[in-house]
């Protein structure tokens, strides 16, 4: 059956050299980083963007002639455990090029070992033993890990002169969290000859922007990020042929419209096209059906959508600002026409958009609002 093989065309997996072919613009992005690269003498670099719009696939498909170190995170439970697993990977790295490195490598073992031993033998005891108690927890030796990391990356810039980091999955971290680790980590990271790239949340990027606007009081994000690349979302054209080059061996079982559709409901983000796809390629698959077209496709979309959301249970007079006629634009925009259309109260108008916006019916892409491609399908017929 064909529709069981495009299912596996459609997994979602960050792109890499070996899929190449399937990857879709980002020239832009490509040339900012490589010029930093290039150019920049250190500093640390954020890329940002929402979850799914492609960050792993931007650092995995970042190329350079100078001596580069990859890290995907794993252990990011807190602060200690992001500094112990950026000293693990790091030395694990360069343990063929540099001799403190395996060094490094066997004490992070052993720090590690030892500790979730006594955390493993804590919970067979239980907290109520008193022998227990009065003994002192092992602790993370955070101090002496920044100090092999300071003298790791040292030692790197000696022998290289220039070095370029990457940190991957540092995005799945709470912004706080975040700028806690890159905070704490300045003295390390940021010497000349050293440059850092690492993958953010996108709720950093708005307050990056704030800061470097001079409209946020704290403002210290600026010290910290050098500057943002931000990953944008895709335009609807982009979309489609990111899933085009995936299942293009099958096309010929969709309409051509229901493609359209598909990159219209994503909002520019592969990760939402691929999973609306399977549901509809699945959907078709338990219906036996031929071929995809475009009301069938639409009417799955549909279900989907109102399943998921109708959760949200709006009001009436909440239903009413889920209106074309409103947007695109600013808060100020569109709640003024909410105001005169909808005959809504100014502060109505407010707190209705606000609960739409926390929602995802309502989007933002720089400063300008819109609805959702998914809130189309939830007051439709
Ligand atoms: N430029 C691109 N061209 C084609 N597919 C992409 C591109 N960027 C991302 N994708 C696809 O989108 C999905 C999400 O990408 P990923 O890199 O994992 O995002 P993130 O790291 O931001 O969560 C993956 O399935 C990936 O293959
Ligand atoms: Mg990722």
């Amino acid at each position: 059956m064909d529709f069981g093989k495009i299912i596996e065309r459609l997994m979602d997996k960050p792109l890499d050299e070996k899929n190449k072919n399937l990857l879709v613009n980002r020239d832009k992005e490509f040339e900012m980083i490589n010029l930093i690269i290039k150019y920049q003498p250190y500093g640390i670099y954020g890329i940002c963007g929402e979850t799914g719009i492609g960050k792993t696939t931007v650092i995995n498909n970042i190329y350079t002639d100078l001596y580069s170190v990859k890290i995907s995170l794993s252990q990011r439970e807190n602060q200690d455990t992001i500094l112990y697993d950026i000293l693990y990977n790091l030395s694990l790295k360069t343990e063929k090029d540099i001799e403190l490195s395996r060094e490094i490598k066997e004490w992070v073992l052993e720090e590690i070992s030892y500790i979730k031993g006594f955390s493993m033998g804590m919970s067979f005891f239980g907290n109520a033993s008193v022998s227990r108690q009065n003994q002192k927890i092992p602790r993370f030796n955070y101090f002496k890990a920044k100090e092999y990391l300071n003298k790791l990356t040292d030692e790197l810039i000696k022998k290289y002169k220039k070095v370029v980091l990457i940190i991957d999955e540092l995005d799945k971290e709470s912004k706080k969290e975040v700028l806690l680790v890159l905070d704490n980590l300045k003295l390390e990271l940021q010497k000349e000859g050293f440059i850092v790239l690492v993958s953010l949340p996108y709720s950093i990027y708005r307050e990056y922007k704030f800061d470097r606007m001079h409209r946020n009081e704290s403002g210290n994000l600026e010290n910290v990020i050098k500057d943002i690349i931000y990953l944008r979302e895709f335009t609807n054209s982009e979309i489609k042929e990111i899933i085009i080059k995936r299942i293009k061996d099958f096309i010929y079982l969709f309409d051509e419209n229901v493609i359209d559709l598909i990159a219209d409901y994503s909002d520019g983000n592969p990760r939402d096209a691929f999973w609306i796809t399977q549901k509809i390629v699945f959907e078709a698959l338990s219906k036996k059906l031929e071929k995809i077209d475009y009301s069938f496709a639409r009417t799955t979309i549909k279900t989907i959508v109102n399943e998921y959301l109708k959760e949200i249970s709006l009001t009436d007079k909440q239903k009413s600002m889920i209106d074309e006629d409103l947007f695109p634009g600013t808060r100020e925009d569109i709640v003024k026409k909410a105001i005169e259309n909808k005959k809504l109260p100014r502060s109505t108008a407010y707190s209705i958009f606000d609960k739409l916006l926390k929602t995802g019916i309502i989007i933002e892409q720089n400063g300008i609002y819109r609805l959702s491609g998914k809130s189309k399908y939830l007051y439709i017929d």
